[in-house]
């Protein structure tokens, strides 16, 4: 037998028993020409490891932090046979022509609702979301176990991890994606400015790079915003007015996030739909918008700010309600054509349109909290403030003839009856004790 026939399975083995084989029994050449084989073999058994490790399958449960290149992101669990039964069941349509939809940002106000809606008709909805703290990941896993009820299952990850979302098109086809998933808020970007360029910008590239991929590729809708109009002082806004102003960088991220959807569409032939929502409300609502933490500040009776223009100016928005802005998604999935990429190439022309969806009736902030006063029947204590310039404009208007001729988007609830709703849905779900309002 010789000694390579002998050879331990571990390298570091290899080179103790090699050495004392060689210090034992040989000398001179012999020496040498014995410590070239172990070279030669040396490099022949590290070609192996090297080639099992390449071929070798991804393990079924990955964690995106063992990707160097991925540092950024946190450690998520996902993969194994029980997580794929899970995936594949929330997606399932209930008939053969429902979408199957990846909603991005599930957890968050609009994906919840827009979910939720989607199963309820009988789609296949697969929710992802990182479920970041910018404001209280309670209310998040909160909407997450509502959905949970309907049948969603909410993937934890990253839209950035690249190995996660192609998992997902191996797993599921999906004919749509929903990507609902940034980082919102205007006033926040002055602090954390990087958590824009994560989701926003190079979050939604990496959801492309991946779309544009898969085949077949899906029709892909997604969450611009109002705030692209900035600096505009004419109204209503149209999706023709100039979009080249914005007034904070939550803006200019939504308006590169546009530029972005034209670049994947004239390249690849990716379907894109952007929606510029306006001023969303509504119960689940997002904690850090001025409806939601009036009505907390009201109740607890501490001052609230409301801002004025200069020369006592109004600050208005085009508050939207939620159910209105869910008609107007399913609208923009259910008119989405086919993208007409394969193979990562551009076989056609494929859709691409930004709609406006907004209610077309501004409101002045000063009216947003007489309304609140009126339905929690408590007088707030306010502060009337001049606008800062930290990111807010002073009005928004939607002029929504397109998405009304091309969606059959129909706003129905004016904000008094809006605001009702939201404020039973917050007193319920904070009055029971069990949630803290920070
Ligand atoms: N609510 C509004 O008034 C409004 C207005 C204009 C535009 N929008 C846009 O609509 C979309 C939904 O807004 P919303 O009000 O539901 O906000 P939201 O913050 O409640 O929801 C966004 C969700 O995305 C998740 N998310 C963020 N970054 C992520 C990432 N990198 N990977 C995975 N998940 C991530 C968050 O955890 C959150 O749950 C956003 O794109 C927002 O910019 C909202």
């Amino acid at each position: 037998m010789s000694h390579i026939d002998s050879a331990p399975s571990t390298p570091g083995k290899v080179k103790m028993e090699k050495s004392s084989y060689f210090f034992t029994r040989g000398g001179g050449a012999r020496w040498h020409y014995s410590l070239a084989k172990l070279t030669v073999w040396s490099f022949a058994f590290l070609a192996l490891i090297l080639i099992f490790f390449l071929r070798s399958p991804a393990p079924s449960t990955i964690t995106s932090a063992a990707d160097p290149s991925r540092r950024s992101l946190r450690n998520y669990n996902w993969g194994g046979s029980a997580w794929e039964k899970r995936v594949r069941a929330s997606a399932r349509a209930r008939s053969s022509n429902g979408l199957t939809v990846l909603v991005t940002g599930a957890a968050g106000f609009v994906g919840t609702h827009v979910s939720s809606a989607l199963k309820r008709r009988g789609d296949g909805v697969l929710g992802i979301d990182n479920f970041n703290d910018y404001y209280d990941p309670s209310l998040k896993r909160a909407r997450q176990a509502l959905l949970e009820r309907t049948g969603v299952f909410i993937v934890e990850g990253d839209i950035n991890d690249e190995a996660l979302l192609r998992k997902l098109f191996e797993v599921v086809p999906f004919t749509h994606v929903m990507h609902l998933a940034a980082q919102a808020g205007v006033r926040y970007a002055m602090e954390n400015p990087g958590s824009y360029v994560h989701s926003n910008i190079a979050g939604f590239v990496n959801l492309l790079e991946v779309c544009k991929s898969v085949n077949p590729q899906p029709a892909i809708v997604w969450a611009s915003s109002s705030s692209v109009y900035g600096l505009n002082t004419k109204v209503p806004f149209s999706e023709k007015d100039r979009t080249d102003q914005p007034a904070s960088l939550y803006a200019a991220t939504k308006k590169a996030g546009e530029e972005i959807a034209h670049t994947y569409n004239h390249i690849y032939g990716l379907s894109l739909t952007g929606l510029r929502f306006f001023t969303v409300y509504g119960p689940w609502g997002r904690p850090d918008m001025a409806y939601f933490f009036f009505t907390k500040d009201i109740l607890k009776g501490k001052q609230i700010a409301i801002f004025e223009a200069a020369n006592h100016g109004t600050v208005a928005r085009d508050f939207t309600y939620i159910d209105d802005i869910v008609k107007g998604c399913l609208g923009a999935l259910d008119t989405a054509e086919k993208s007409t990429g394969s193979g990562g190439k551009k076989r056609g022309p494929a859709q691409l349109r930004v709609f406006n969806l907004g209610n077309t009736s501004p409101v002045p902030v000063s009216e947003l909290v007489s309304i609140l006063e009126r339905l929690l029947k408590v007088k707030a204590k306010r502060n009337i403030m001049k606008l800062p310039r930290n990111g807010d404009v002073q009005y928004t208007h939607a002029n929504i003839s397109y998405a009304q001729r091309e969606l059959g988007y129909k706003p129905t609830t004016d904000l008094q009856s809006g605001l009702k709703k939201f404020v039973r849905w917050y007193l319920n779900y904070y009055s029971d004790g069990k949630k803290a309002v920070e």
